[in-house]
C-alpha cells in the first residue's frame, strides 16, 4: 500500500509527481492524504516516475481536484488517471459516476475560486512608502490559495497586498509573491484592521526589507505602543538577521497612486452580503486616481435579482452630477432603443465597467476621456461583485470597455457585435456597440441604420434569456 502525503503548499506540484510514479497502481492500493492530516500506517517508497501522456482537459480537471479540503480530489484524479490508460475517452462520459463526481467537485472548487475572487476585501493600511499597502482576510472553503494566488498578482501588481487565510498567508510585495502555510484566527471584528496589520507584520514580514533605521523614521518609537504592528517589531528585529533572502527588488508595475494626504484609507472590508453593502463601499473607492476629480462614485442601480445586466464604460458628466448612471444623453439614447427591443430598463441591473467620471476641463466644459486600462481594472473589483451578487443569466456589453472588463478583450468590437462571448466567470455576454457612437455618427442615414442594428443587437436579450 503507497501513502503519498501532500503538503499544504506546492500541493499540485506533489500530486503530480506522485501521480506519476503511481499511475499503473490500482487507486485501492494508494491512500491519499494531505500531510498535515497525520502519517499514514502505511509508507512504501513509491515506484520510480514513469512518463505518459494525459488528455489536456485531464491537466484542468486534475489542478482543480487537488485544491479540495477533504483529500478526496486527490483520489479522484488519481482515479481517473489510472483509468485513462484504457479509456483515452473517459472524460467525456459524463454518465460515468466517478467522472461525474469529479465534475461535481471541481465546480464546487471553480464557485469557491470565483467567491474569493469576487469577496476579499483589502483595507488599506497606513504607510509613507512609494506603494500602497493593503491587507485582507479571507475564509475560503478549499485549499484555494495558491489557485487564486496568480488572480491577485495580475489584479493588484501595482501595491502590495497580504491576503491572510486560517492556514496560508500571501503576500506580494516589491513584485514578489510569497505564500507561507502559517496557522492564523480570524481578525477581531471590532477592529480588524489591527489584528490584521499585526498578522501581516507578524507571519509575512520580509527580512530583506528590513531597515530599522528606515522603520522607525516611518513609525518614530513614541507612536510605537499605540500602534498594533509595532507590537510584533522587536521581534522581528531579533529574528530576521539570519534570514534575508535574496529577493526580486523591483515591482513589475508603476505604483499605485496614492492618494491626497487628506483621504481616509480605503475600508474595502464591507461585509459583502448585498448591493447596498457594496455600494456603500465603493463610495469610498480610491483604489485609481479618478476618484480625486470625480463628484462621486456612480454605482449600479436596478434589482439585485434582474436576470439582465447592462454595462457601460463609464458615467459621463451628468452621471458624475446626478451619482446615476445613464441619465444623459447616452442612457435617453439607450432607454429609447431598448424599449423598441422589448427590453424594460427597470427590470435590468443598469452599470458601467467604471465608477468614476474621467475628463478634463476645457474652460466651463468637462470632457469625456477613456478610461485606461489600469482603470479599468481597479474597477473591475466593483463590476465582479456587481455579477455576483445580480448573478445575472445574460449581460450586455456596450461598447469596447465593457468587452474589455467582462472578456479580458475589447479589440475589434464591429466585428463581435452581435454575437455572445462568456465572462470571465462562465456567463453569457451579448455583444453590442456603445449608445455614444451612434451619437457621435455624423451621417444621418448611417445612424439610422447604425441604431437599428442596435435595437436589433438588443432585441436577442429576450431569446437569451429563454434559452
Ligand atoms: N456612458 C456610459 O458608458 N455610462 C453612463 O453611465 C453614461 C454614459
Amino acid at each position: 500500500m503507497f501513502a503519498p502525503r501532500l503538503p499544504r503548499l506546492g500541493t499540485g506540484t506533489a500530486w503530480r509527481d506522485a501521480a506519476r510514479r503511481l499511475a499503473h497502481v490500482p487507486p485501492s492500493e494508494v491512500d491519499w492524504g494531505w500531510e498535515d492530516a497525520g502519517p499514514s500506517m502505511f509508507d512504501a517508497p513509491l515506484p520510480e516516475p514513469r512518463d505518459f501522456s494525459v488528455p489536456k482537459p485531464f491537466v484542468s480537471l486534475a489542478k482543480l481536484l487537488v485544491s479540495e479540503r477533504s483529500g478526496r480530489g486527490f483520489t479522484l484524479a488519481h482515479t481517473l488517471l489510472h483509468r485513462l490508460a484504457r479509456e483515452r475517452a473517459l472524460l467525456s462520459n459524463r454518465a460515468d459516476p466517478q467522472v461525474a463526481e469529479a465534475e461535481r467537485i471541481a465546480k464546487e472548487i471553480r464557485r469557491d475560486l470565483h467567491k474569493m475572487h469576487a469577496f476579499v476585501r483589502f483595507r488599506e493600511m497606513p504607510g509613507q512608502g512609494a506603494r500602497r499597502r493593503f491587507a485582507a482576510w479571507f475564509e475560503p472553503d478549499h485549499r484555494i490559495e495558491e489557485a487564486v494566488a496568480d488572480f491577485f498578482v495580475n489584479r493588484f501588481g501595482d501595491m502590495d497586498w497580504a491576503i491572510v487565510t486560517p492556514e496560508v498567508t500571501t503576500t506580494f510585495e516589491d513584485g514578489t509573491l510569497s505564500q507561507r502555510a502559517v496557522p492564523a484566527t480570524r481578525p477581531d471584528d471590532g477592529d480588524p484592521l489591527e489584528e490584521l496589520w499585526t498578522t501581516y507584520y507578524s507571519n509575512i514580514f520580509n527580512p530583506a526589507r528590513l531597515k530599522v533605521d528606515a522603520m522607525r523614521a516611518e513609525m518614530p518609537r513614541k507612536y510605537w505602543r499605540n500602534l498594533p504592528e509595532a507590537r510584533a517589531i522587536p521581534s522581528l528585529i531579533a529574528g530576521a538577521r539570519g534570514r534575508v533572502a535574496s529577493m526580486q527588488a523591483a515591482a513589475p508595475r508603476p505604483a499605485r497612486a496614492r492618494p491626497e494626504e487628506d483621504a481616509m484609507p480605503m475600508d474595502l472590508f464591507a461585509n459583502a452580503g448585498s448591493l447596498d453593502e457594496v455600494r456603500s463601499a465603493a463610495r469610498g473607492c480610491t483604489l485609481c486616481p479618478l476618484y480625486a476629480d470625480a463628484t462621486q462614485t456612480v454605482f449600479g442601480e436596478g434589482p439585485q435579482d434582474a436576470p439582465v445586466m447592462i454595462v457601460g464604460e463609464q458615467p459621463g458628466d451628468r452621471e458624475d452630477l446626478a451619482g446615476r448612471p445613464f441619465v444623459g444623453p447616452a442612457g435617453q439614447l439607450f432607454d429609447e432603443v431598448a424599449v423598441k427591443a422589448g427590453l424594460d430598463r427597470g427590470k435590468c441591473y443598469v452599470t458601467n465597467s467604471v465608477k468614476h467620471f474621467k475628463f478634463v476641463q476645457k474652460g466651463k466644459r468637462r470632457i469625456h476621456q477613456k478610461p485606461n486600462a489600469g482603470e479599468v481594472r481597479a474597477c473591475t473589483t466593483w463590476l465582479e461583485q456587481e455579477l455576483t451578487l445580480v448573478d445575472p443569466k445574460v449581460v450586455v456589453a456596450m461598447g469596447a470597455t465593457a468587452l474589455h472588463a467582462l472578456t479580458g478583450a475589447g479589440q475589434g468590437i464591429l466585428k463581435r457585435r452581435g454575437t455572445v462571448e462568456r465572462t470571465h466567470d462562465g456567463r453569457p455576454v451579448l455583444i453590442t456597440v456603445h449608445p455614444s457612437y451612434l451619437l457621435r455618427l455624423p451621417d444621418p442615414e448611417l445612424r439610422a441604420a447604425e441604431t437599428e442594428r442596435f435595437r436589433a443587437d438588443l432585441a436577442r436579450v429576450p431569446e437569451l434569456l429563454d434559452s
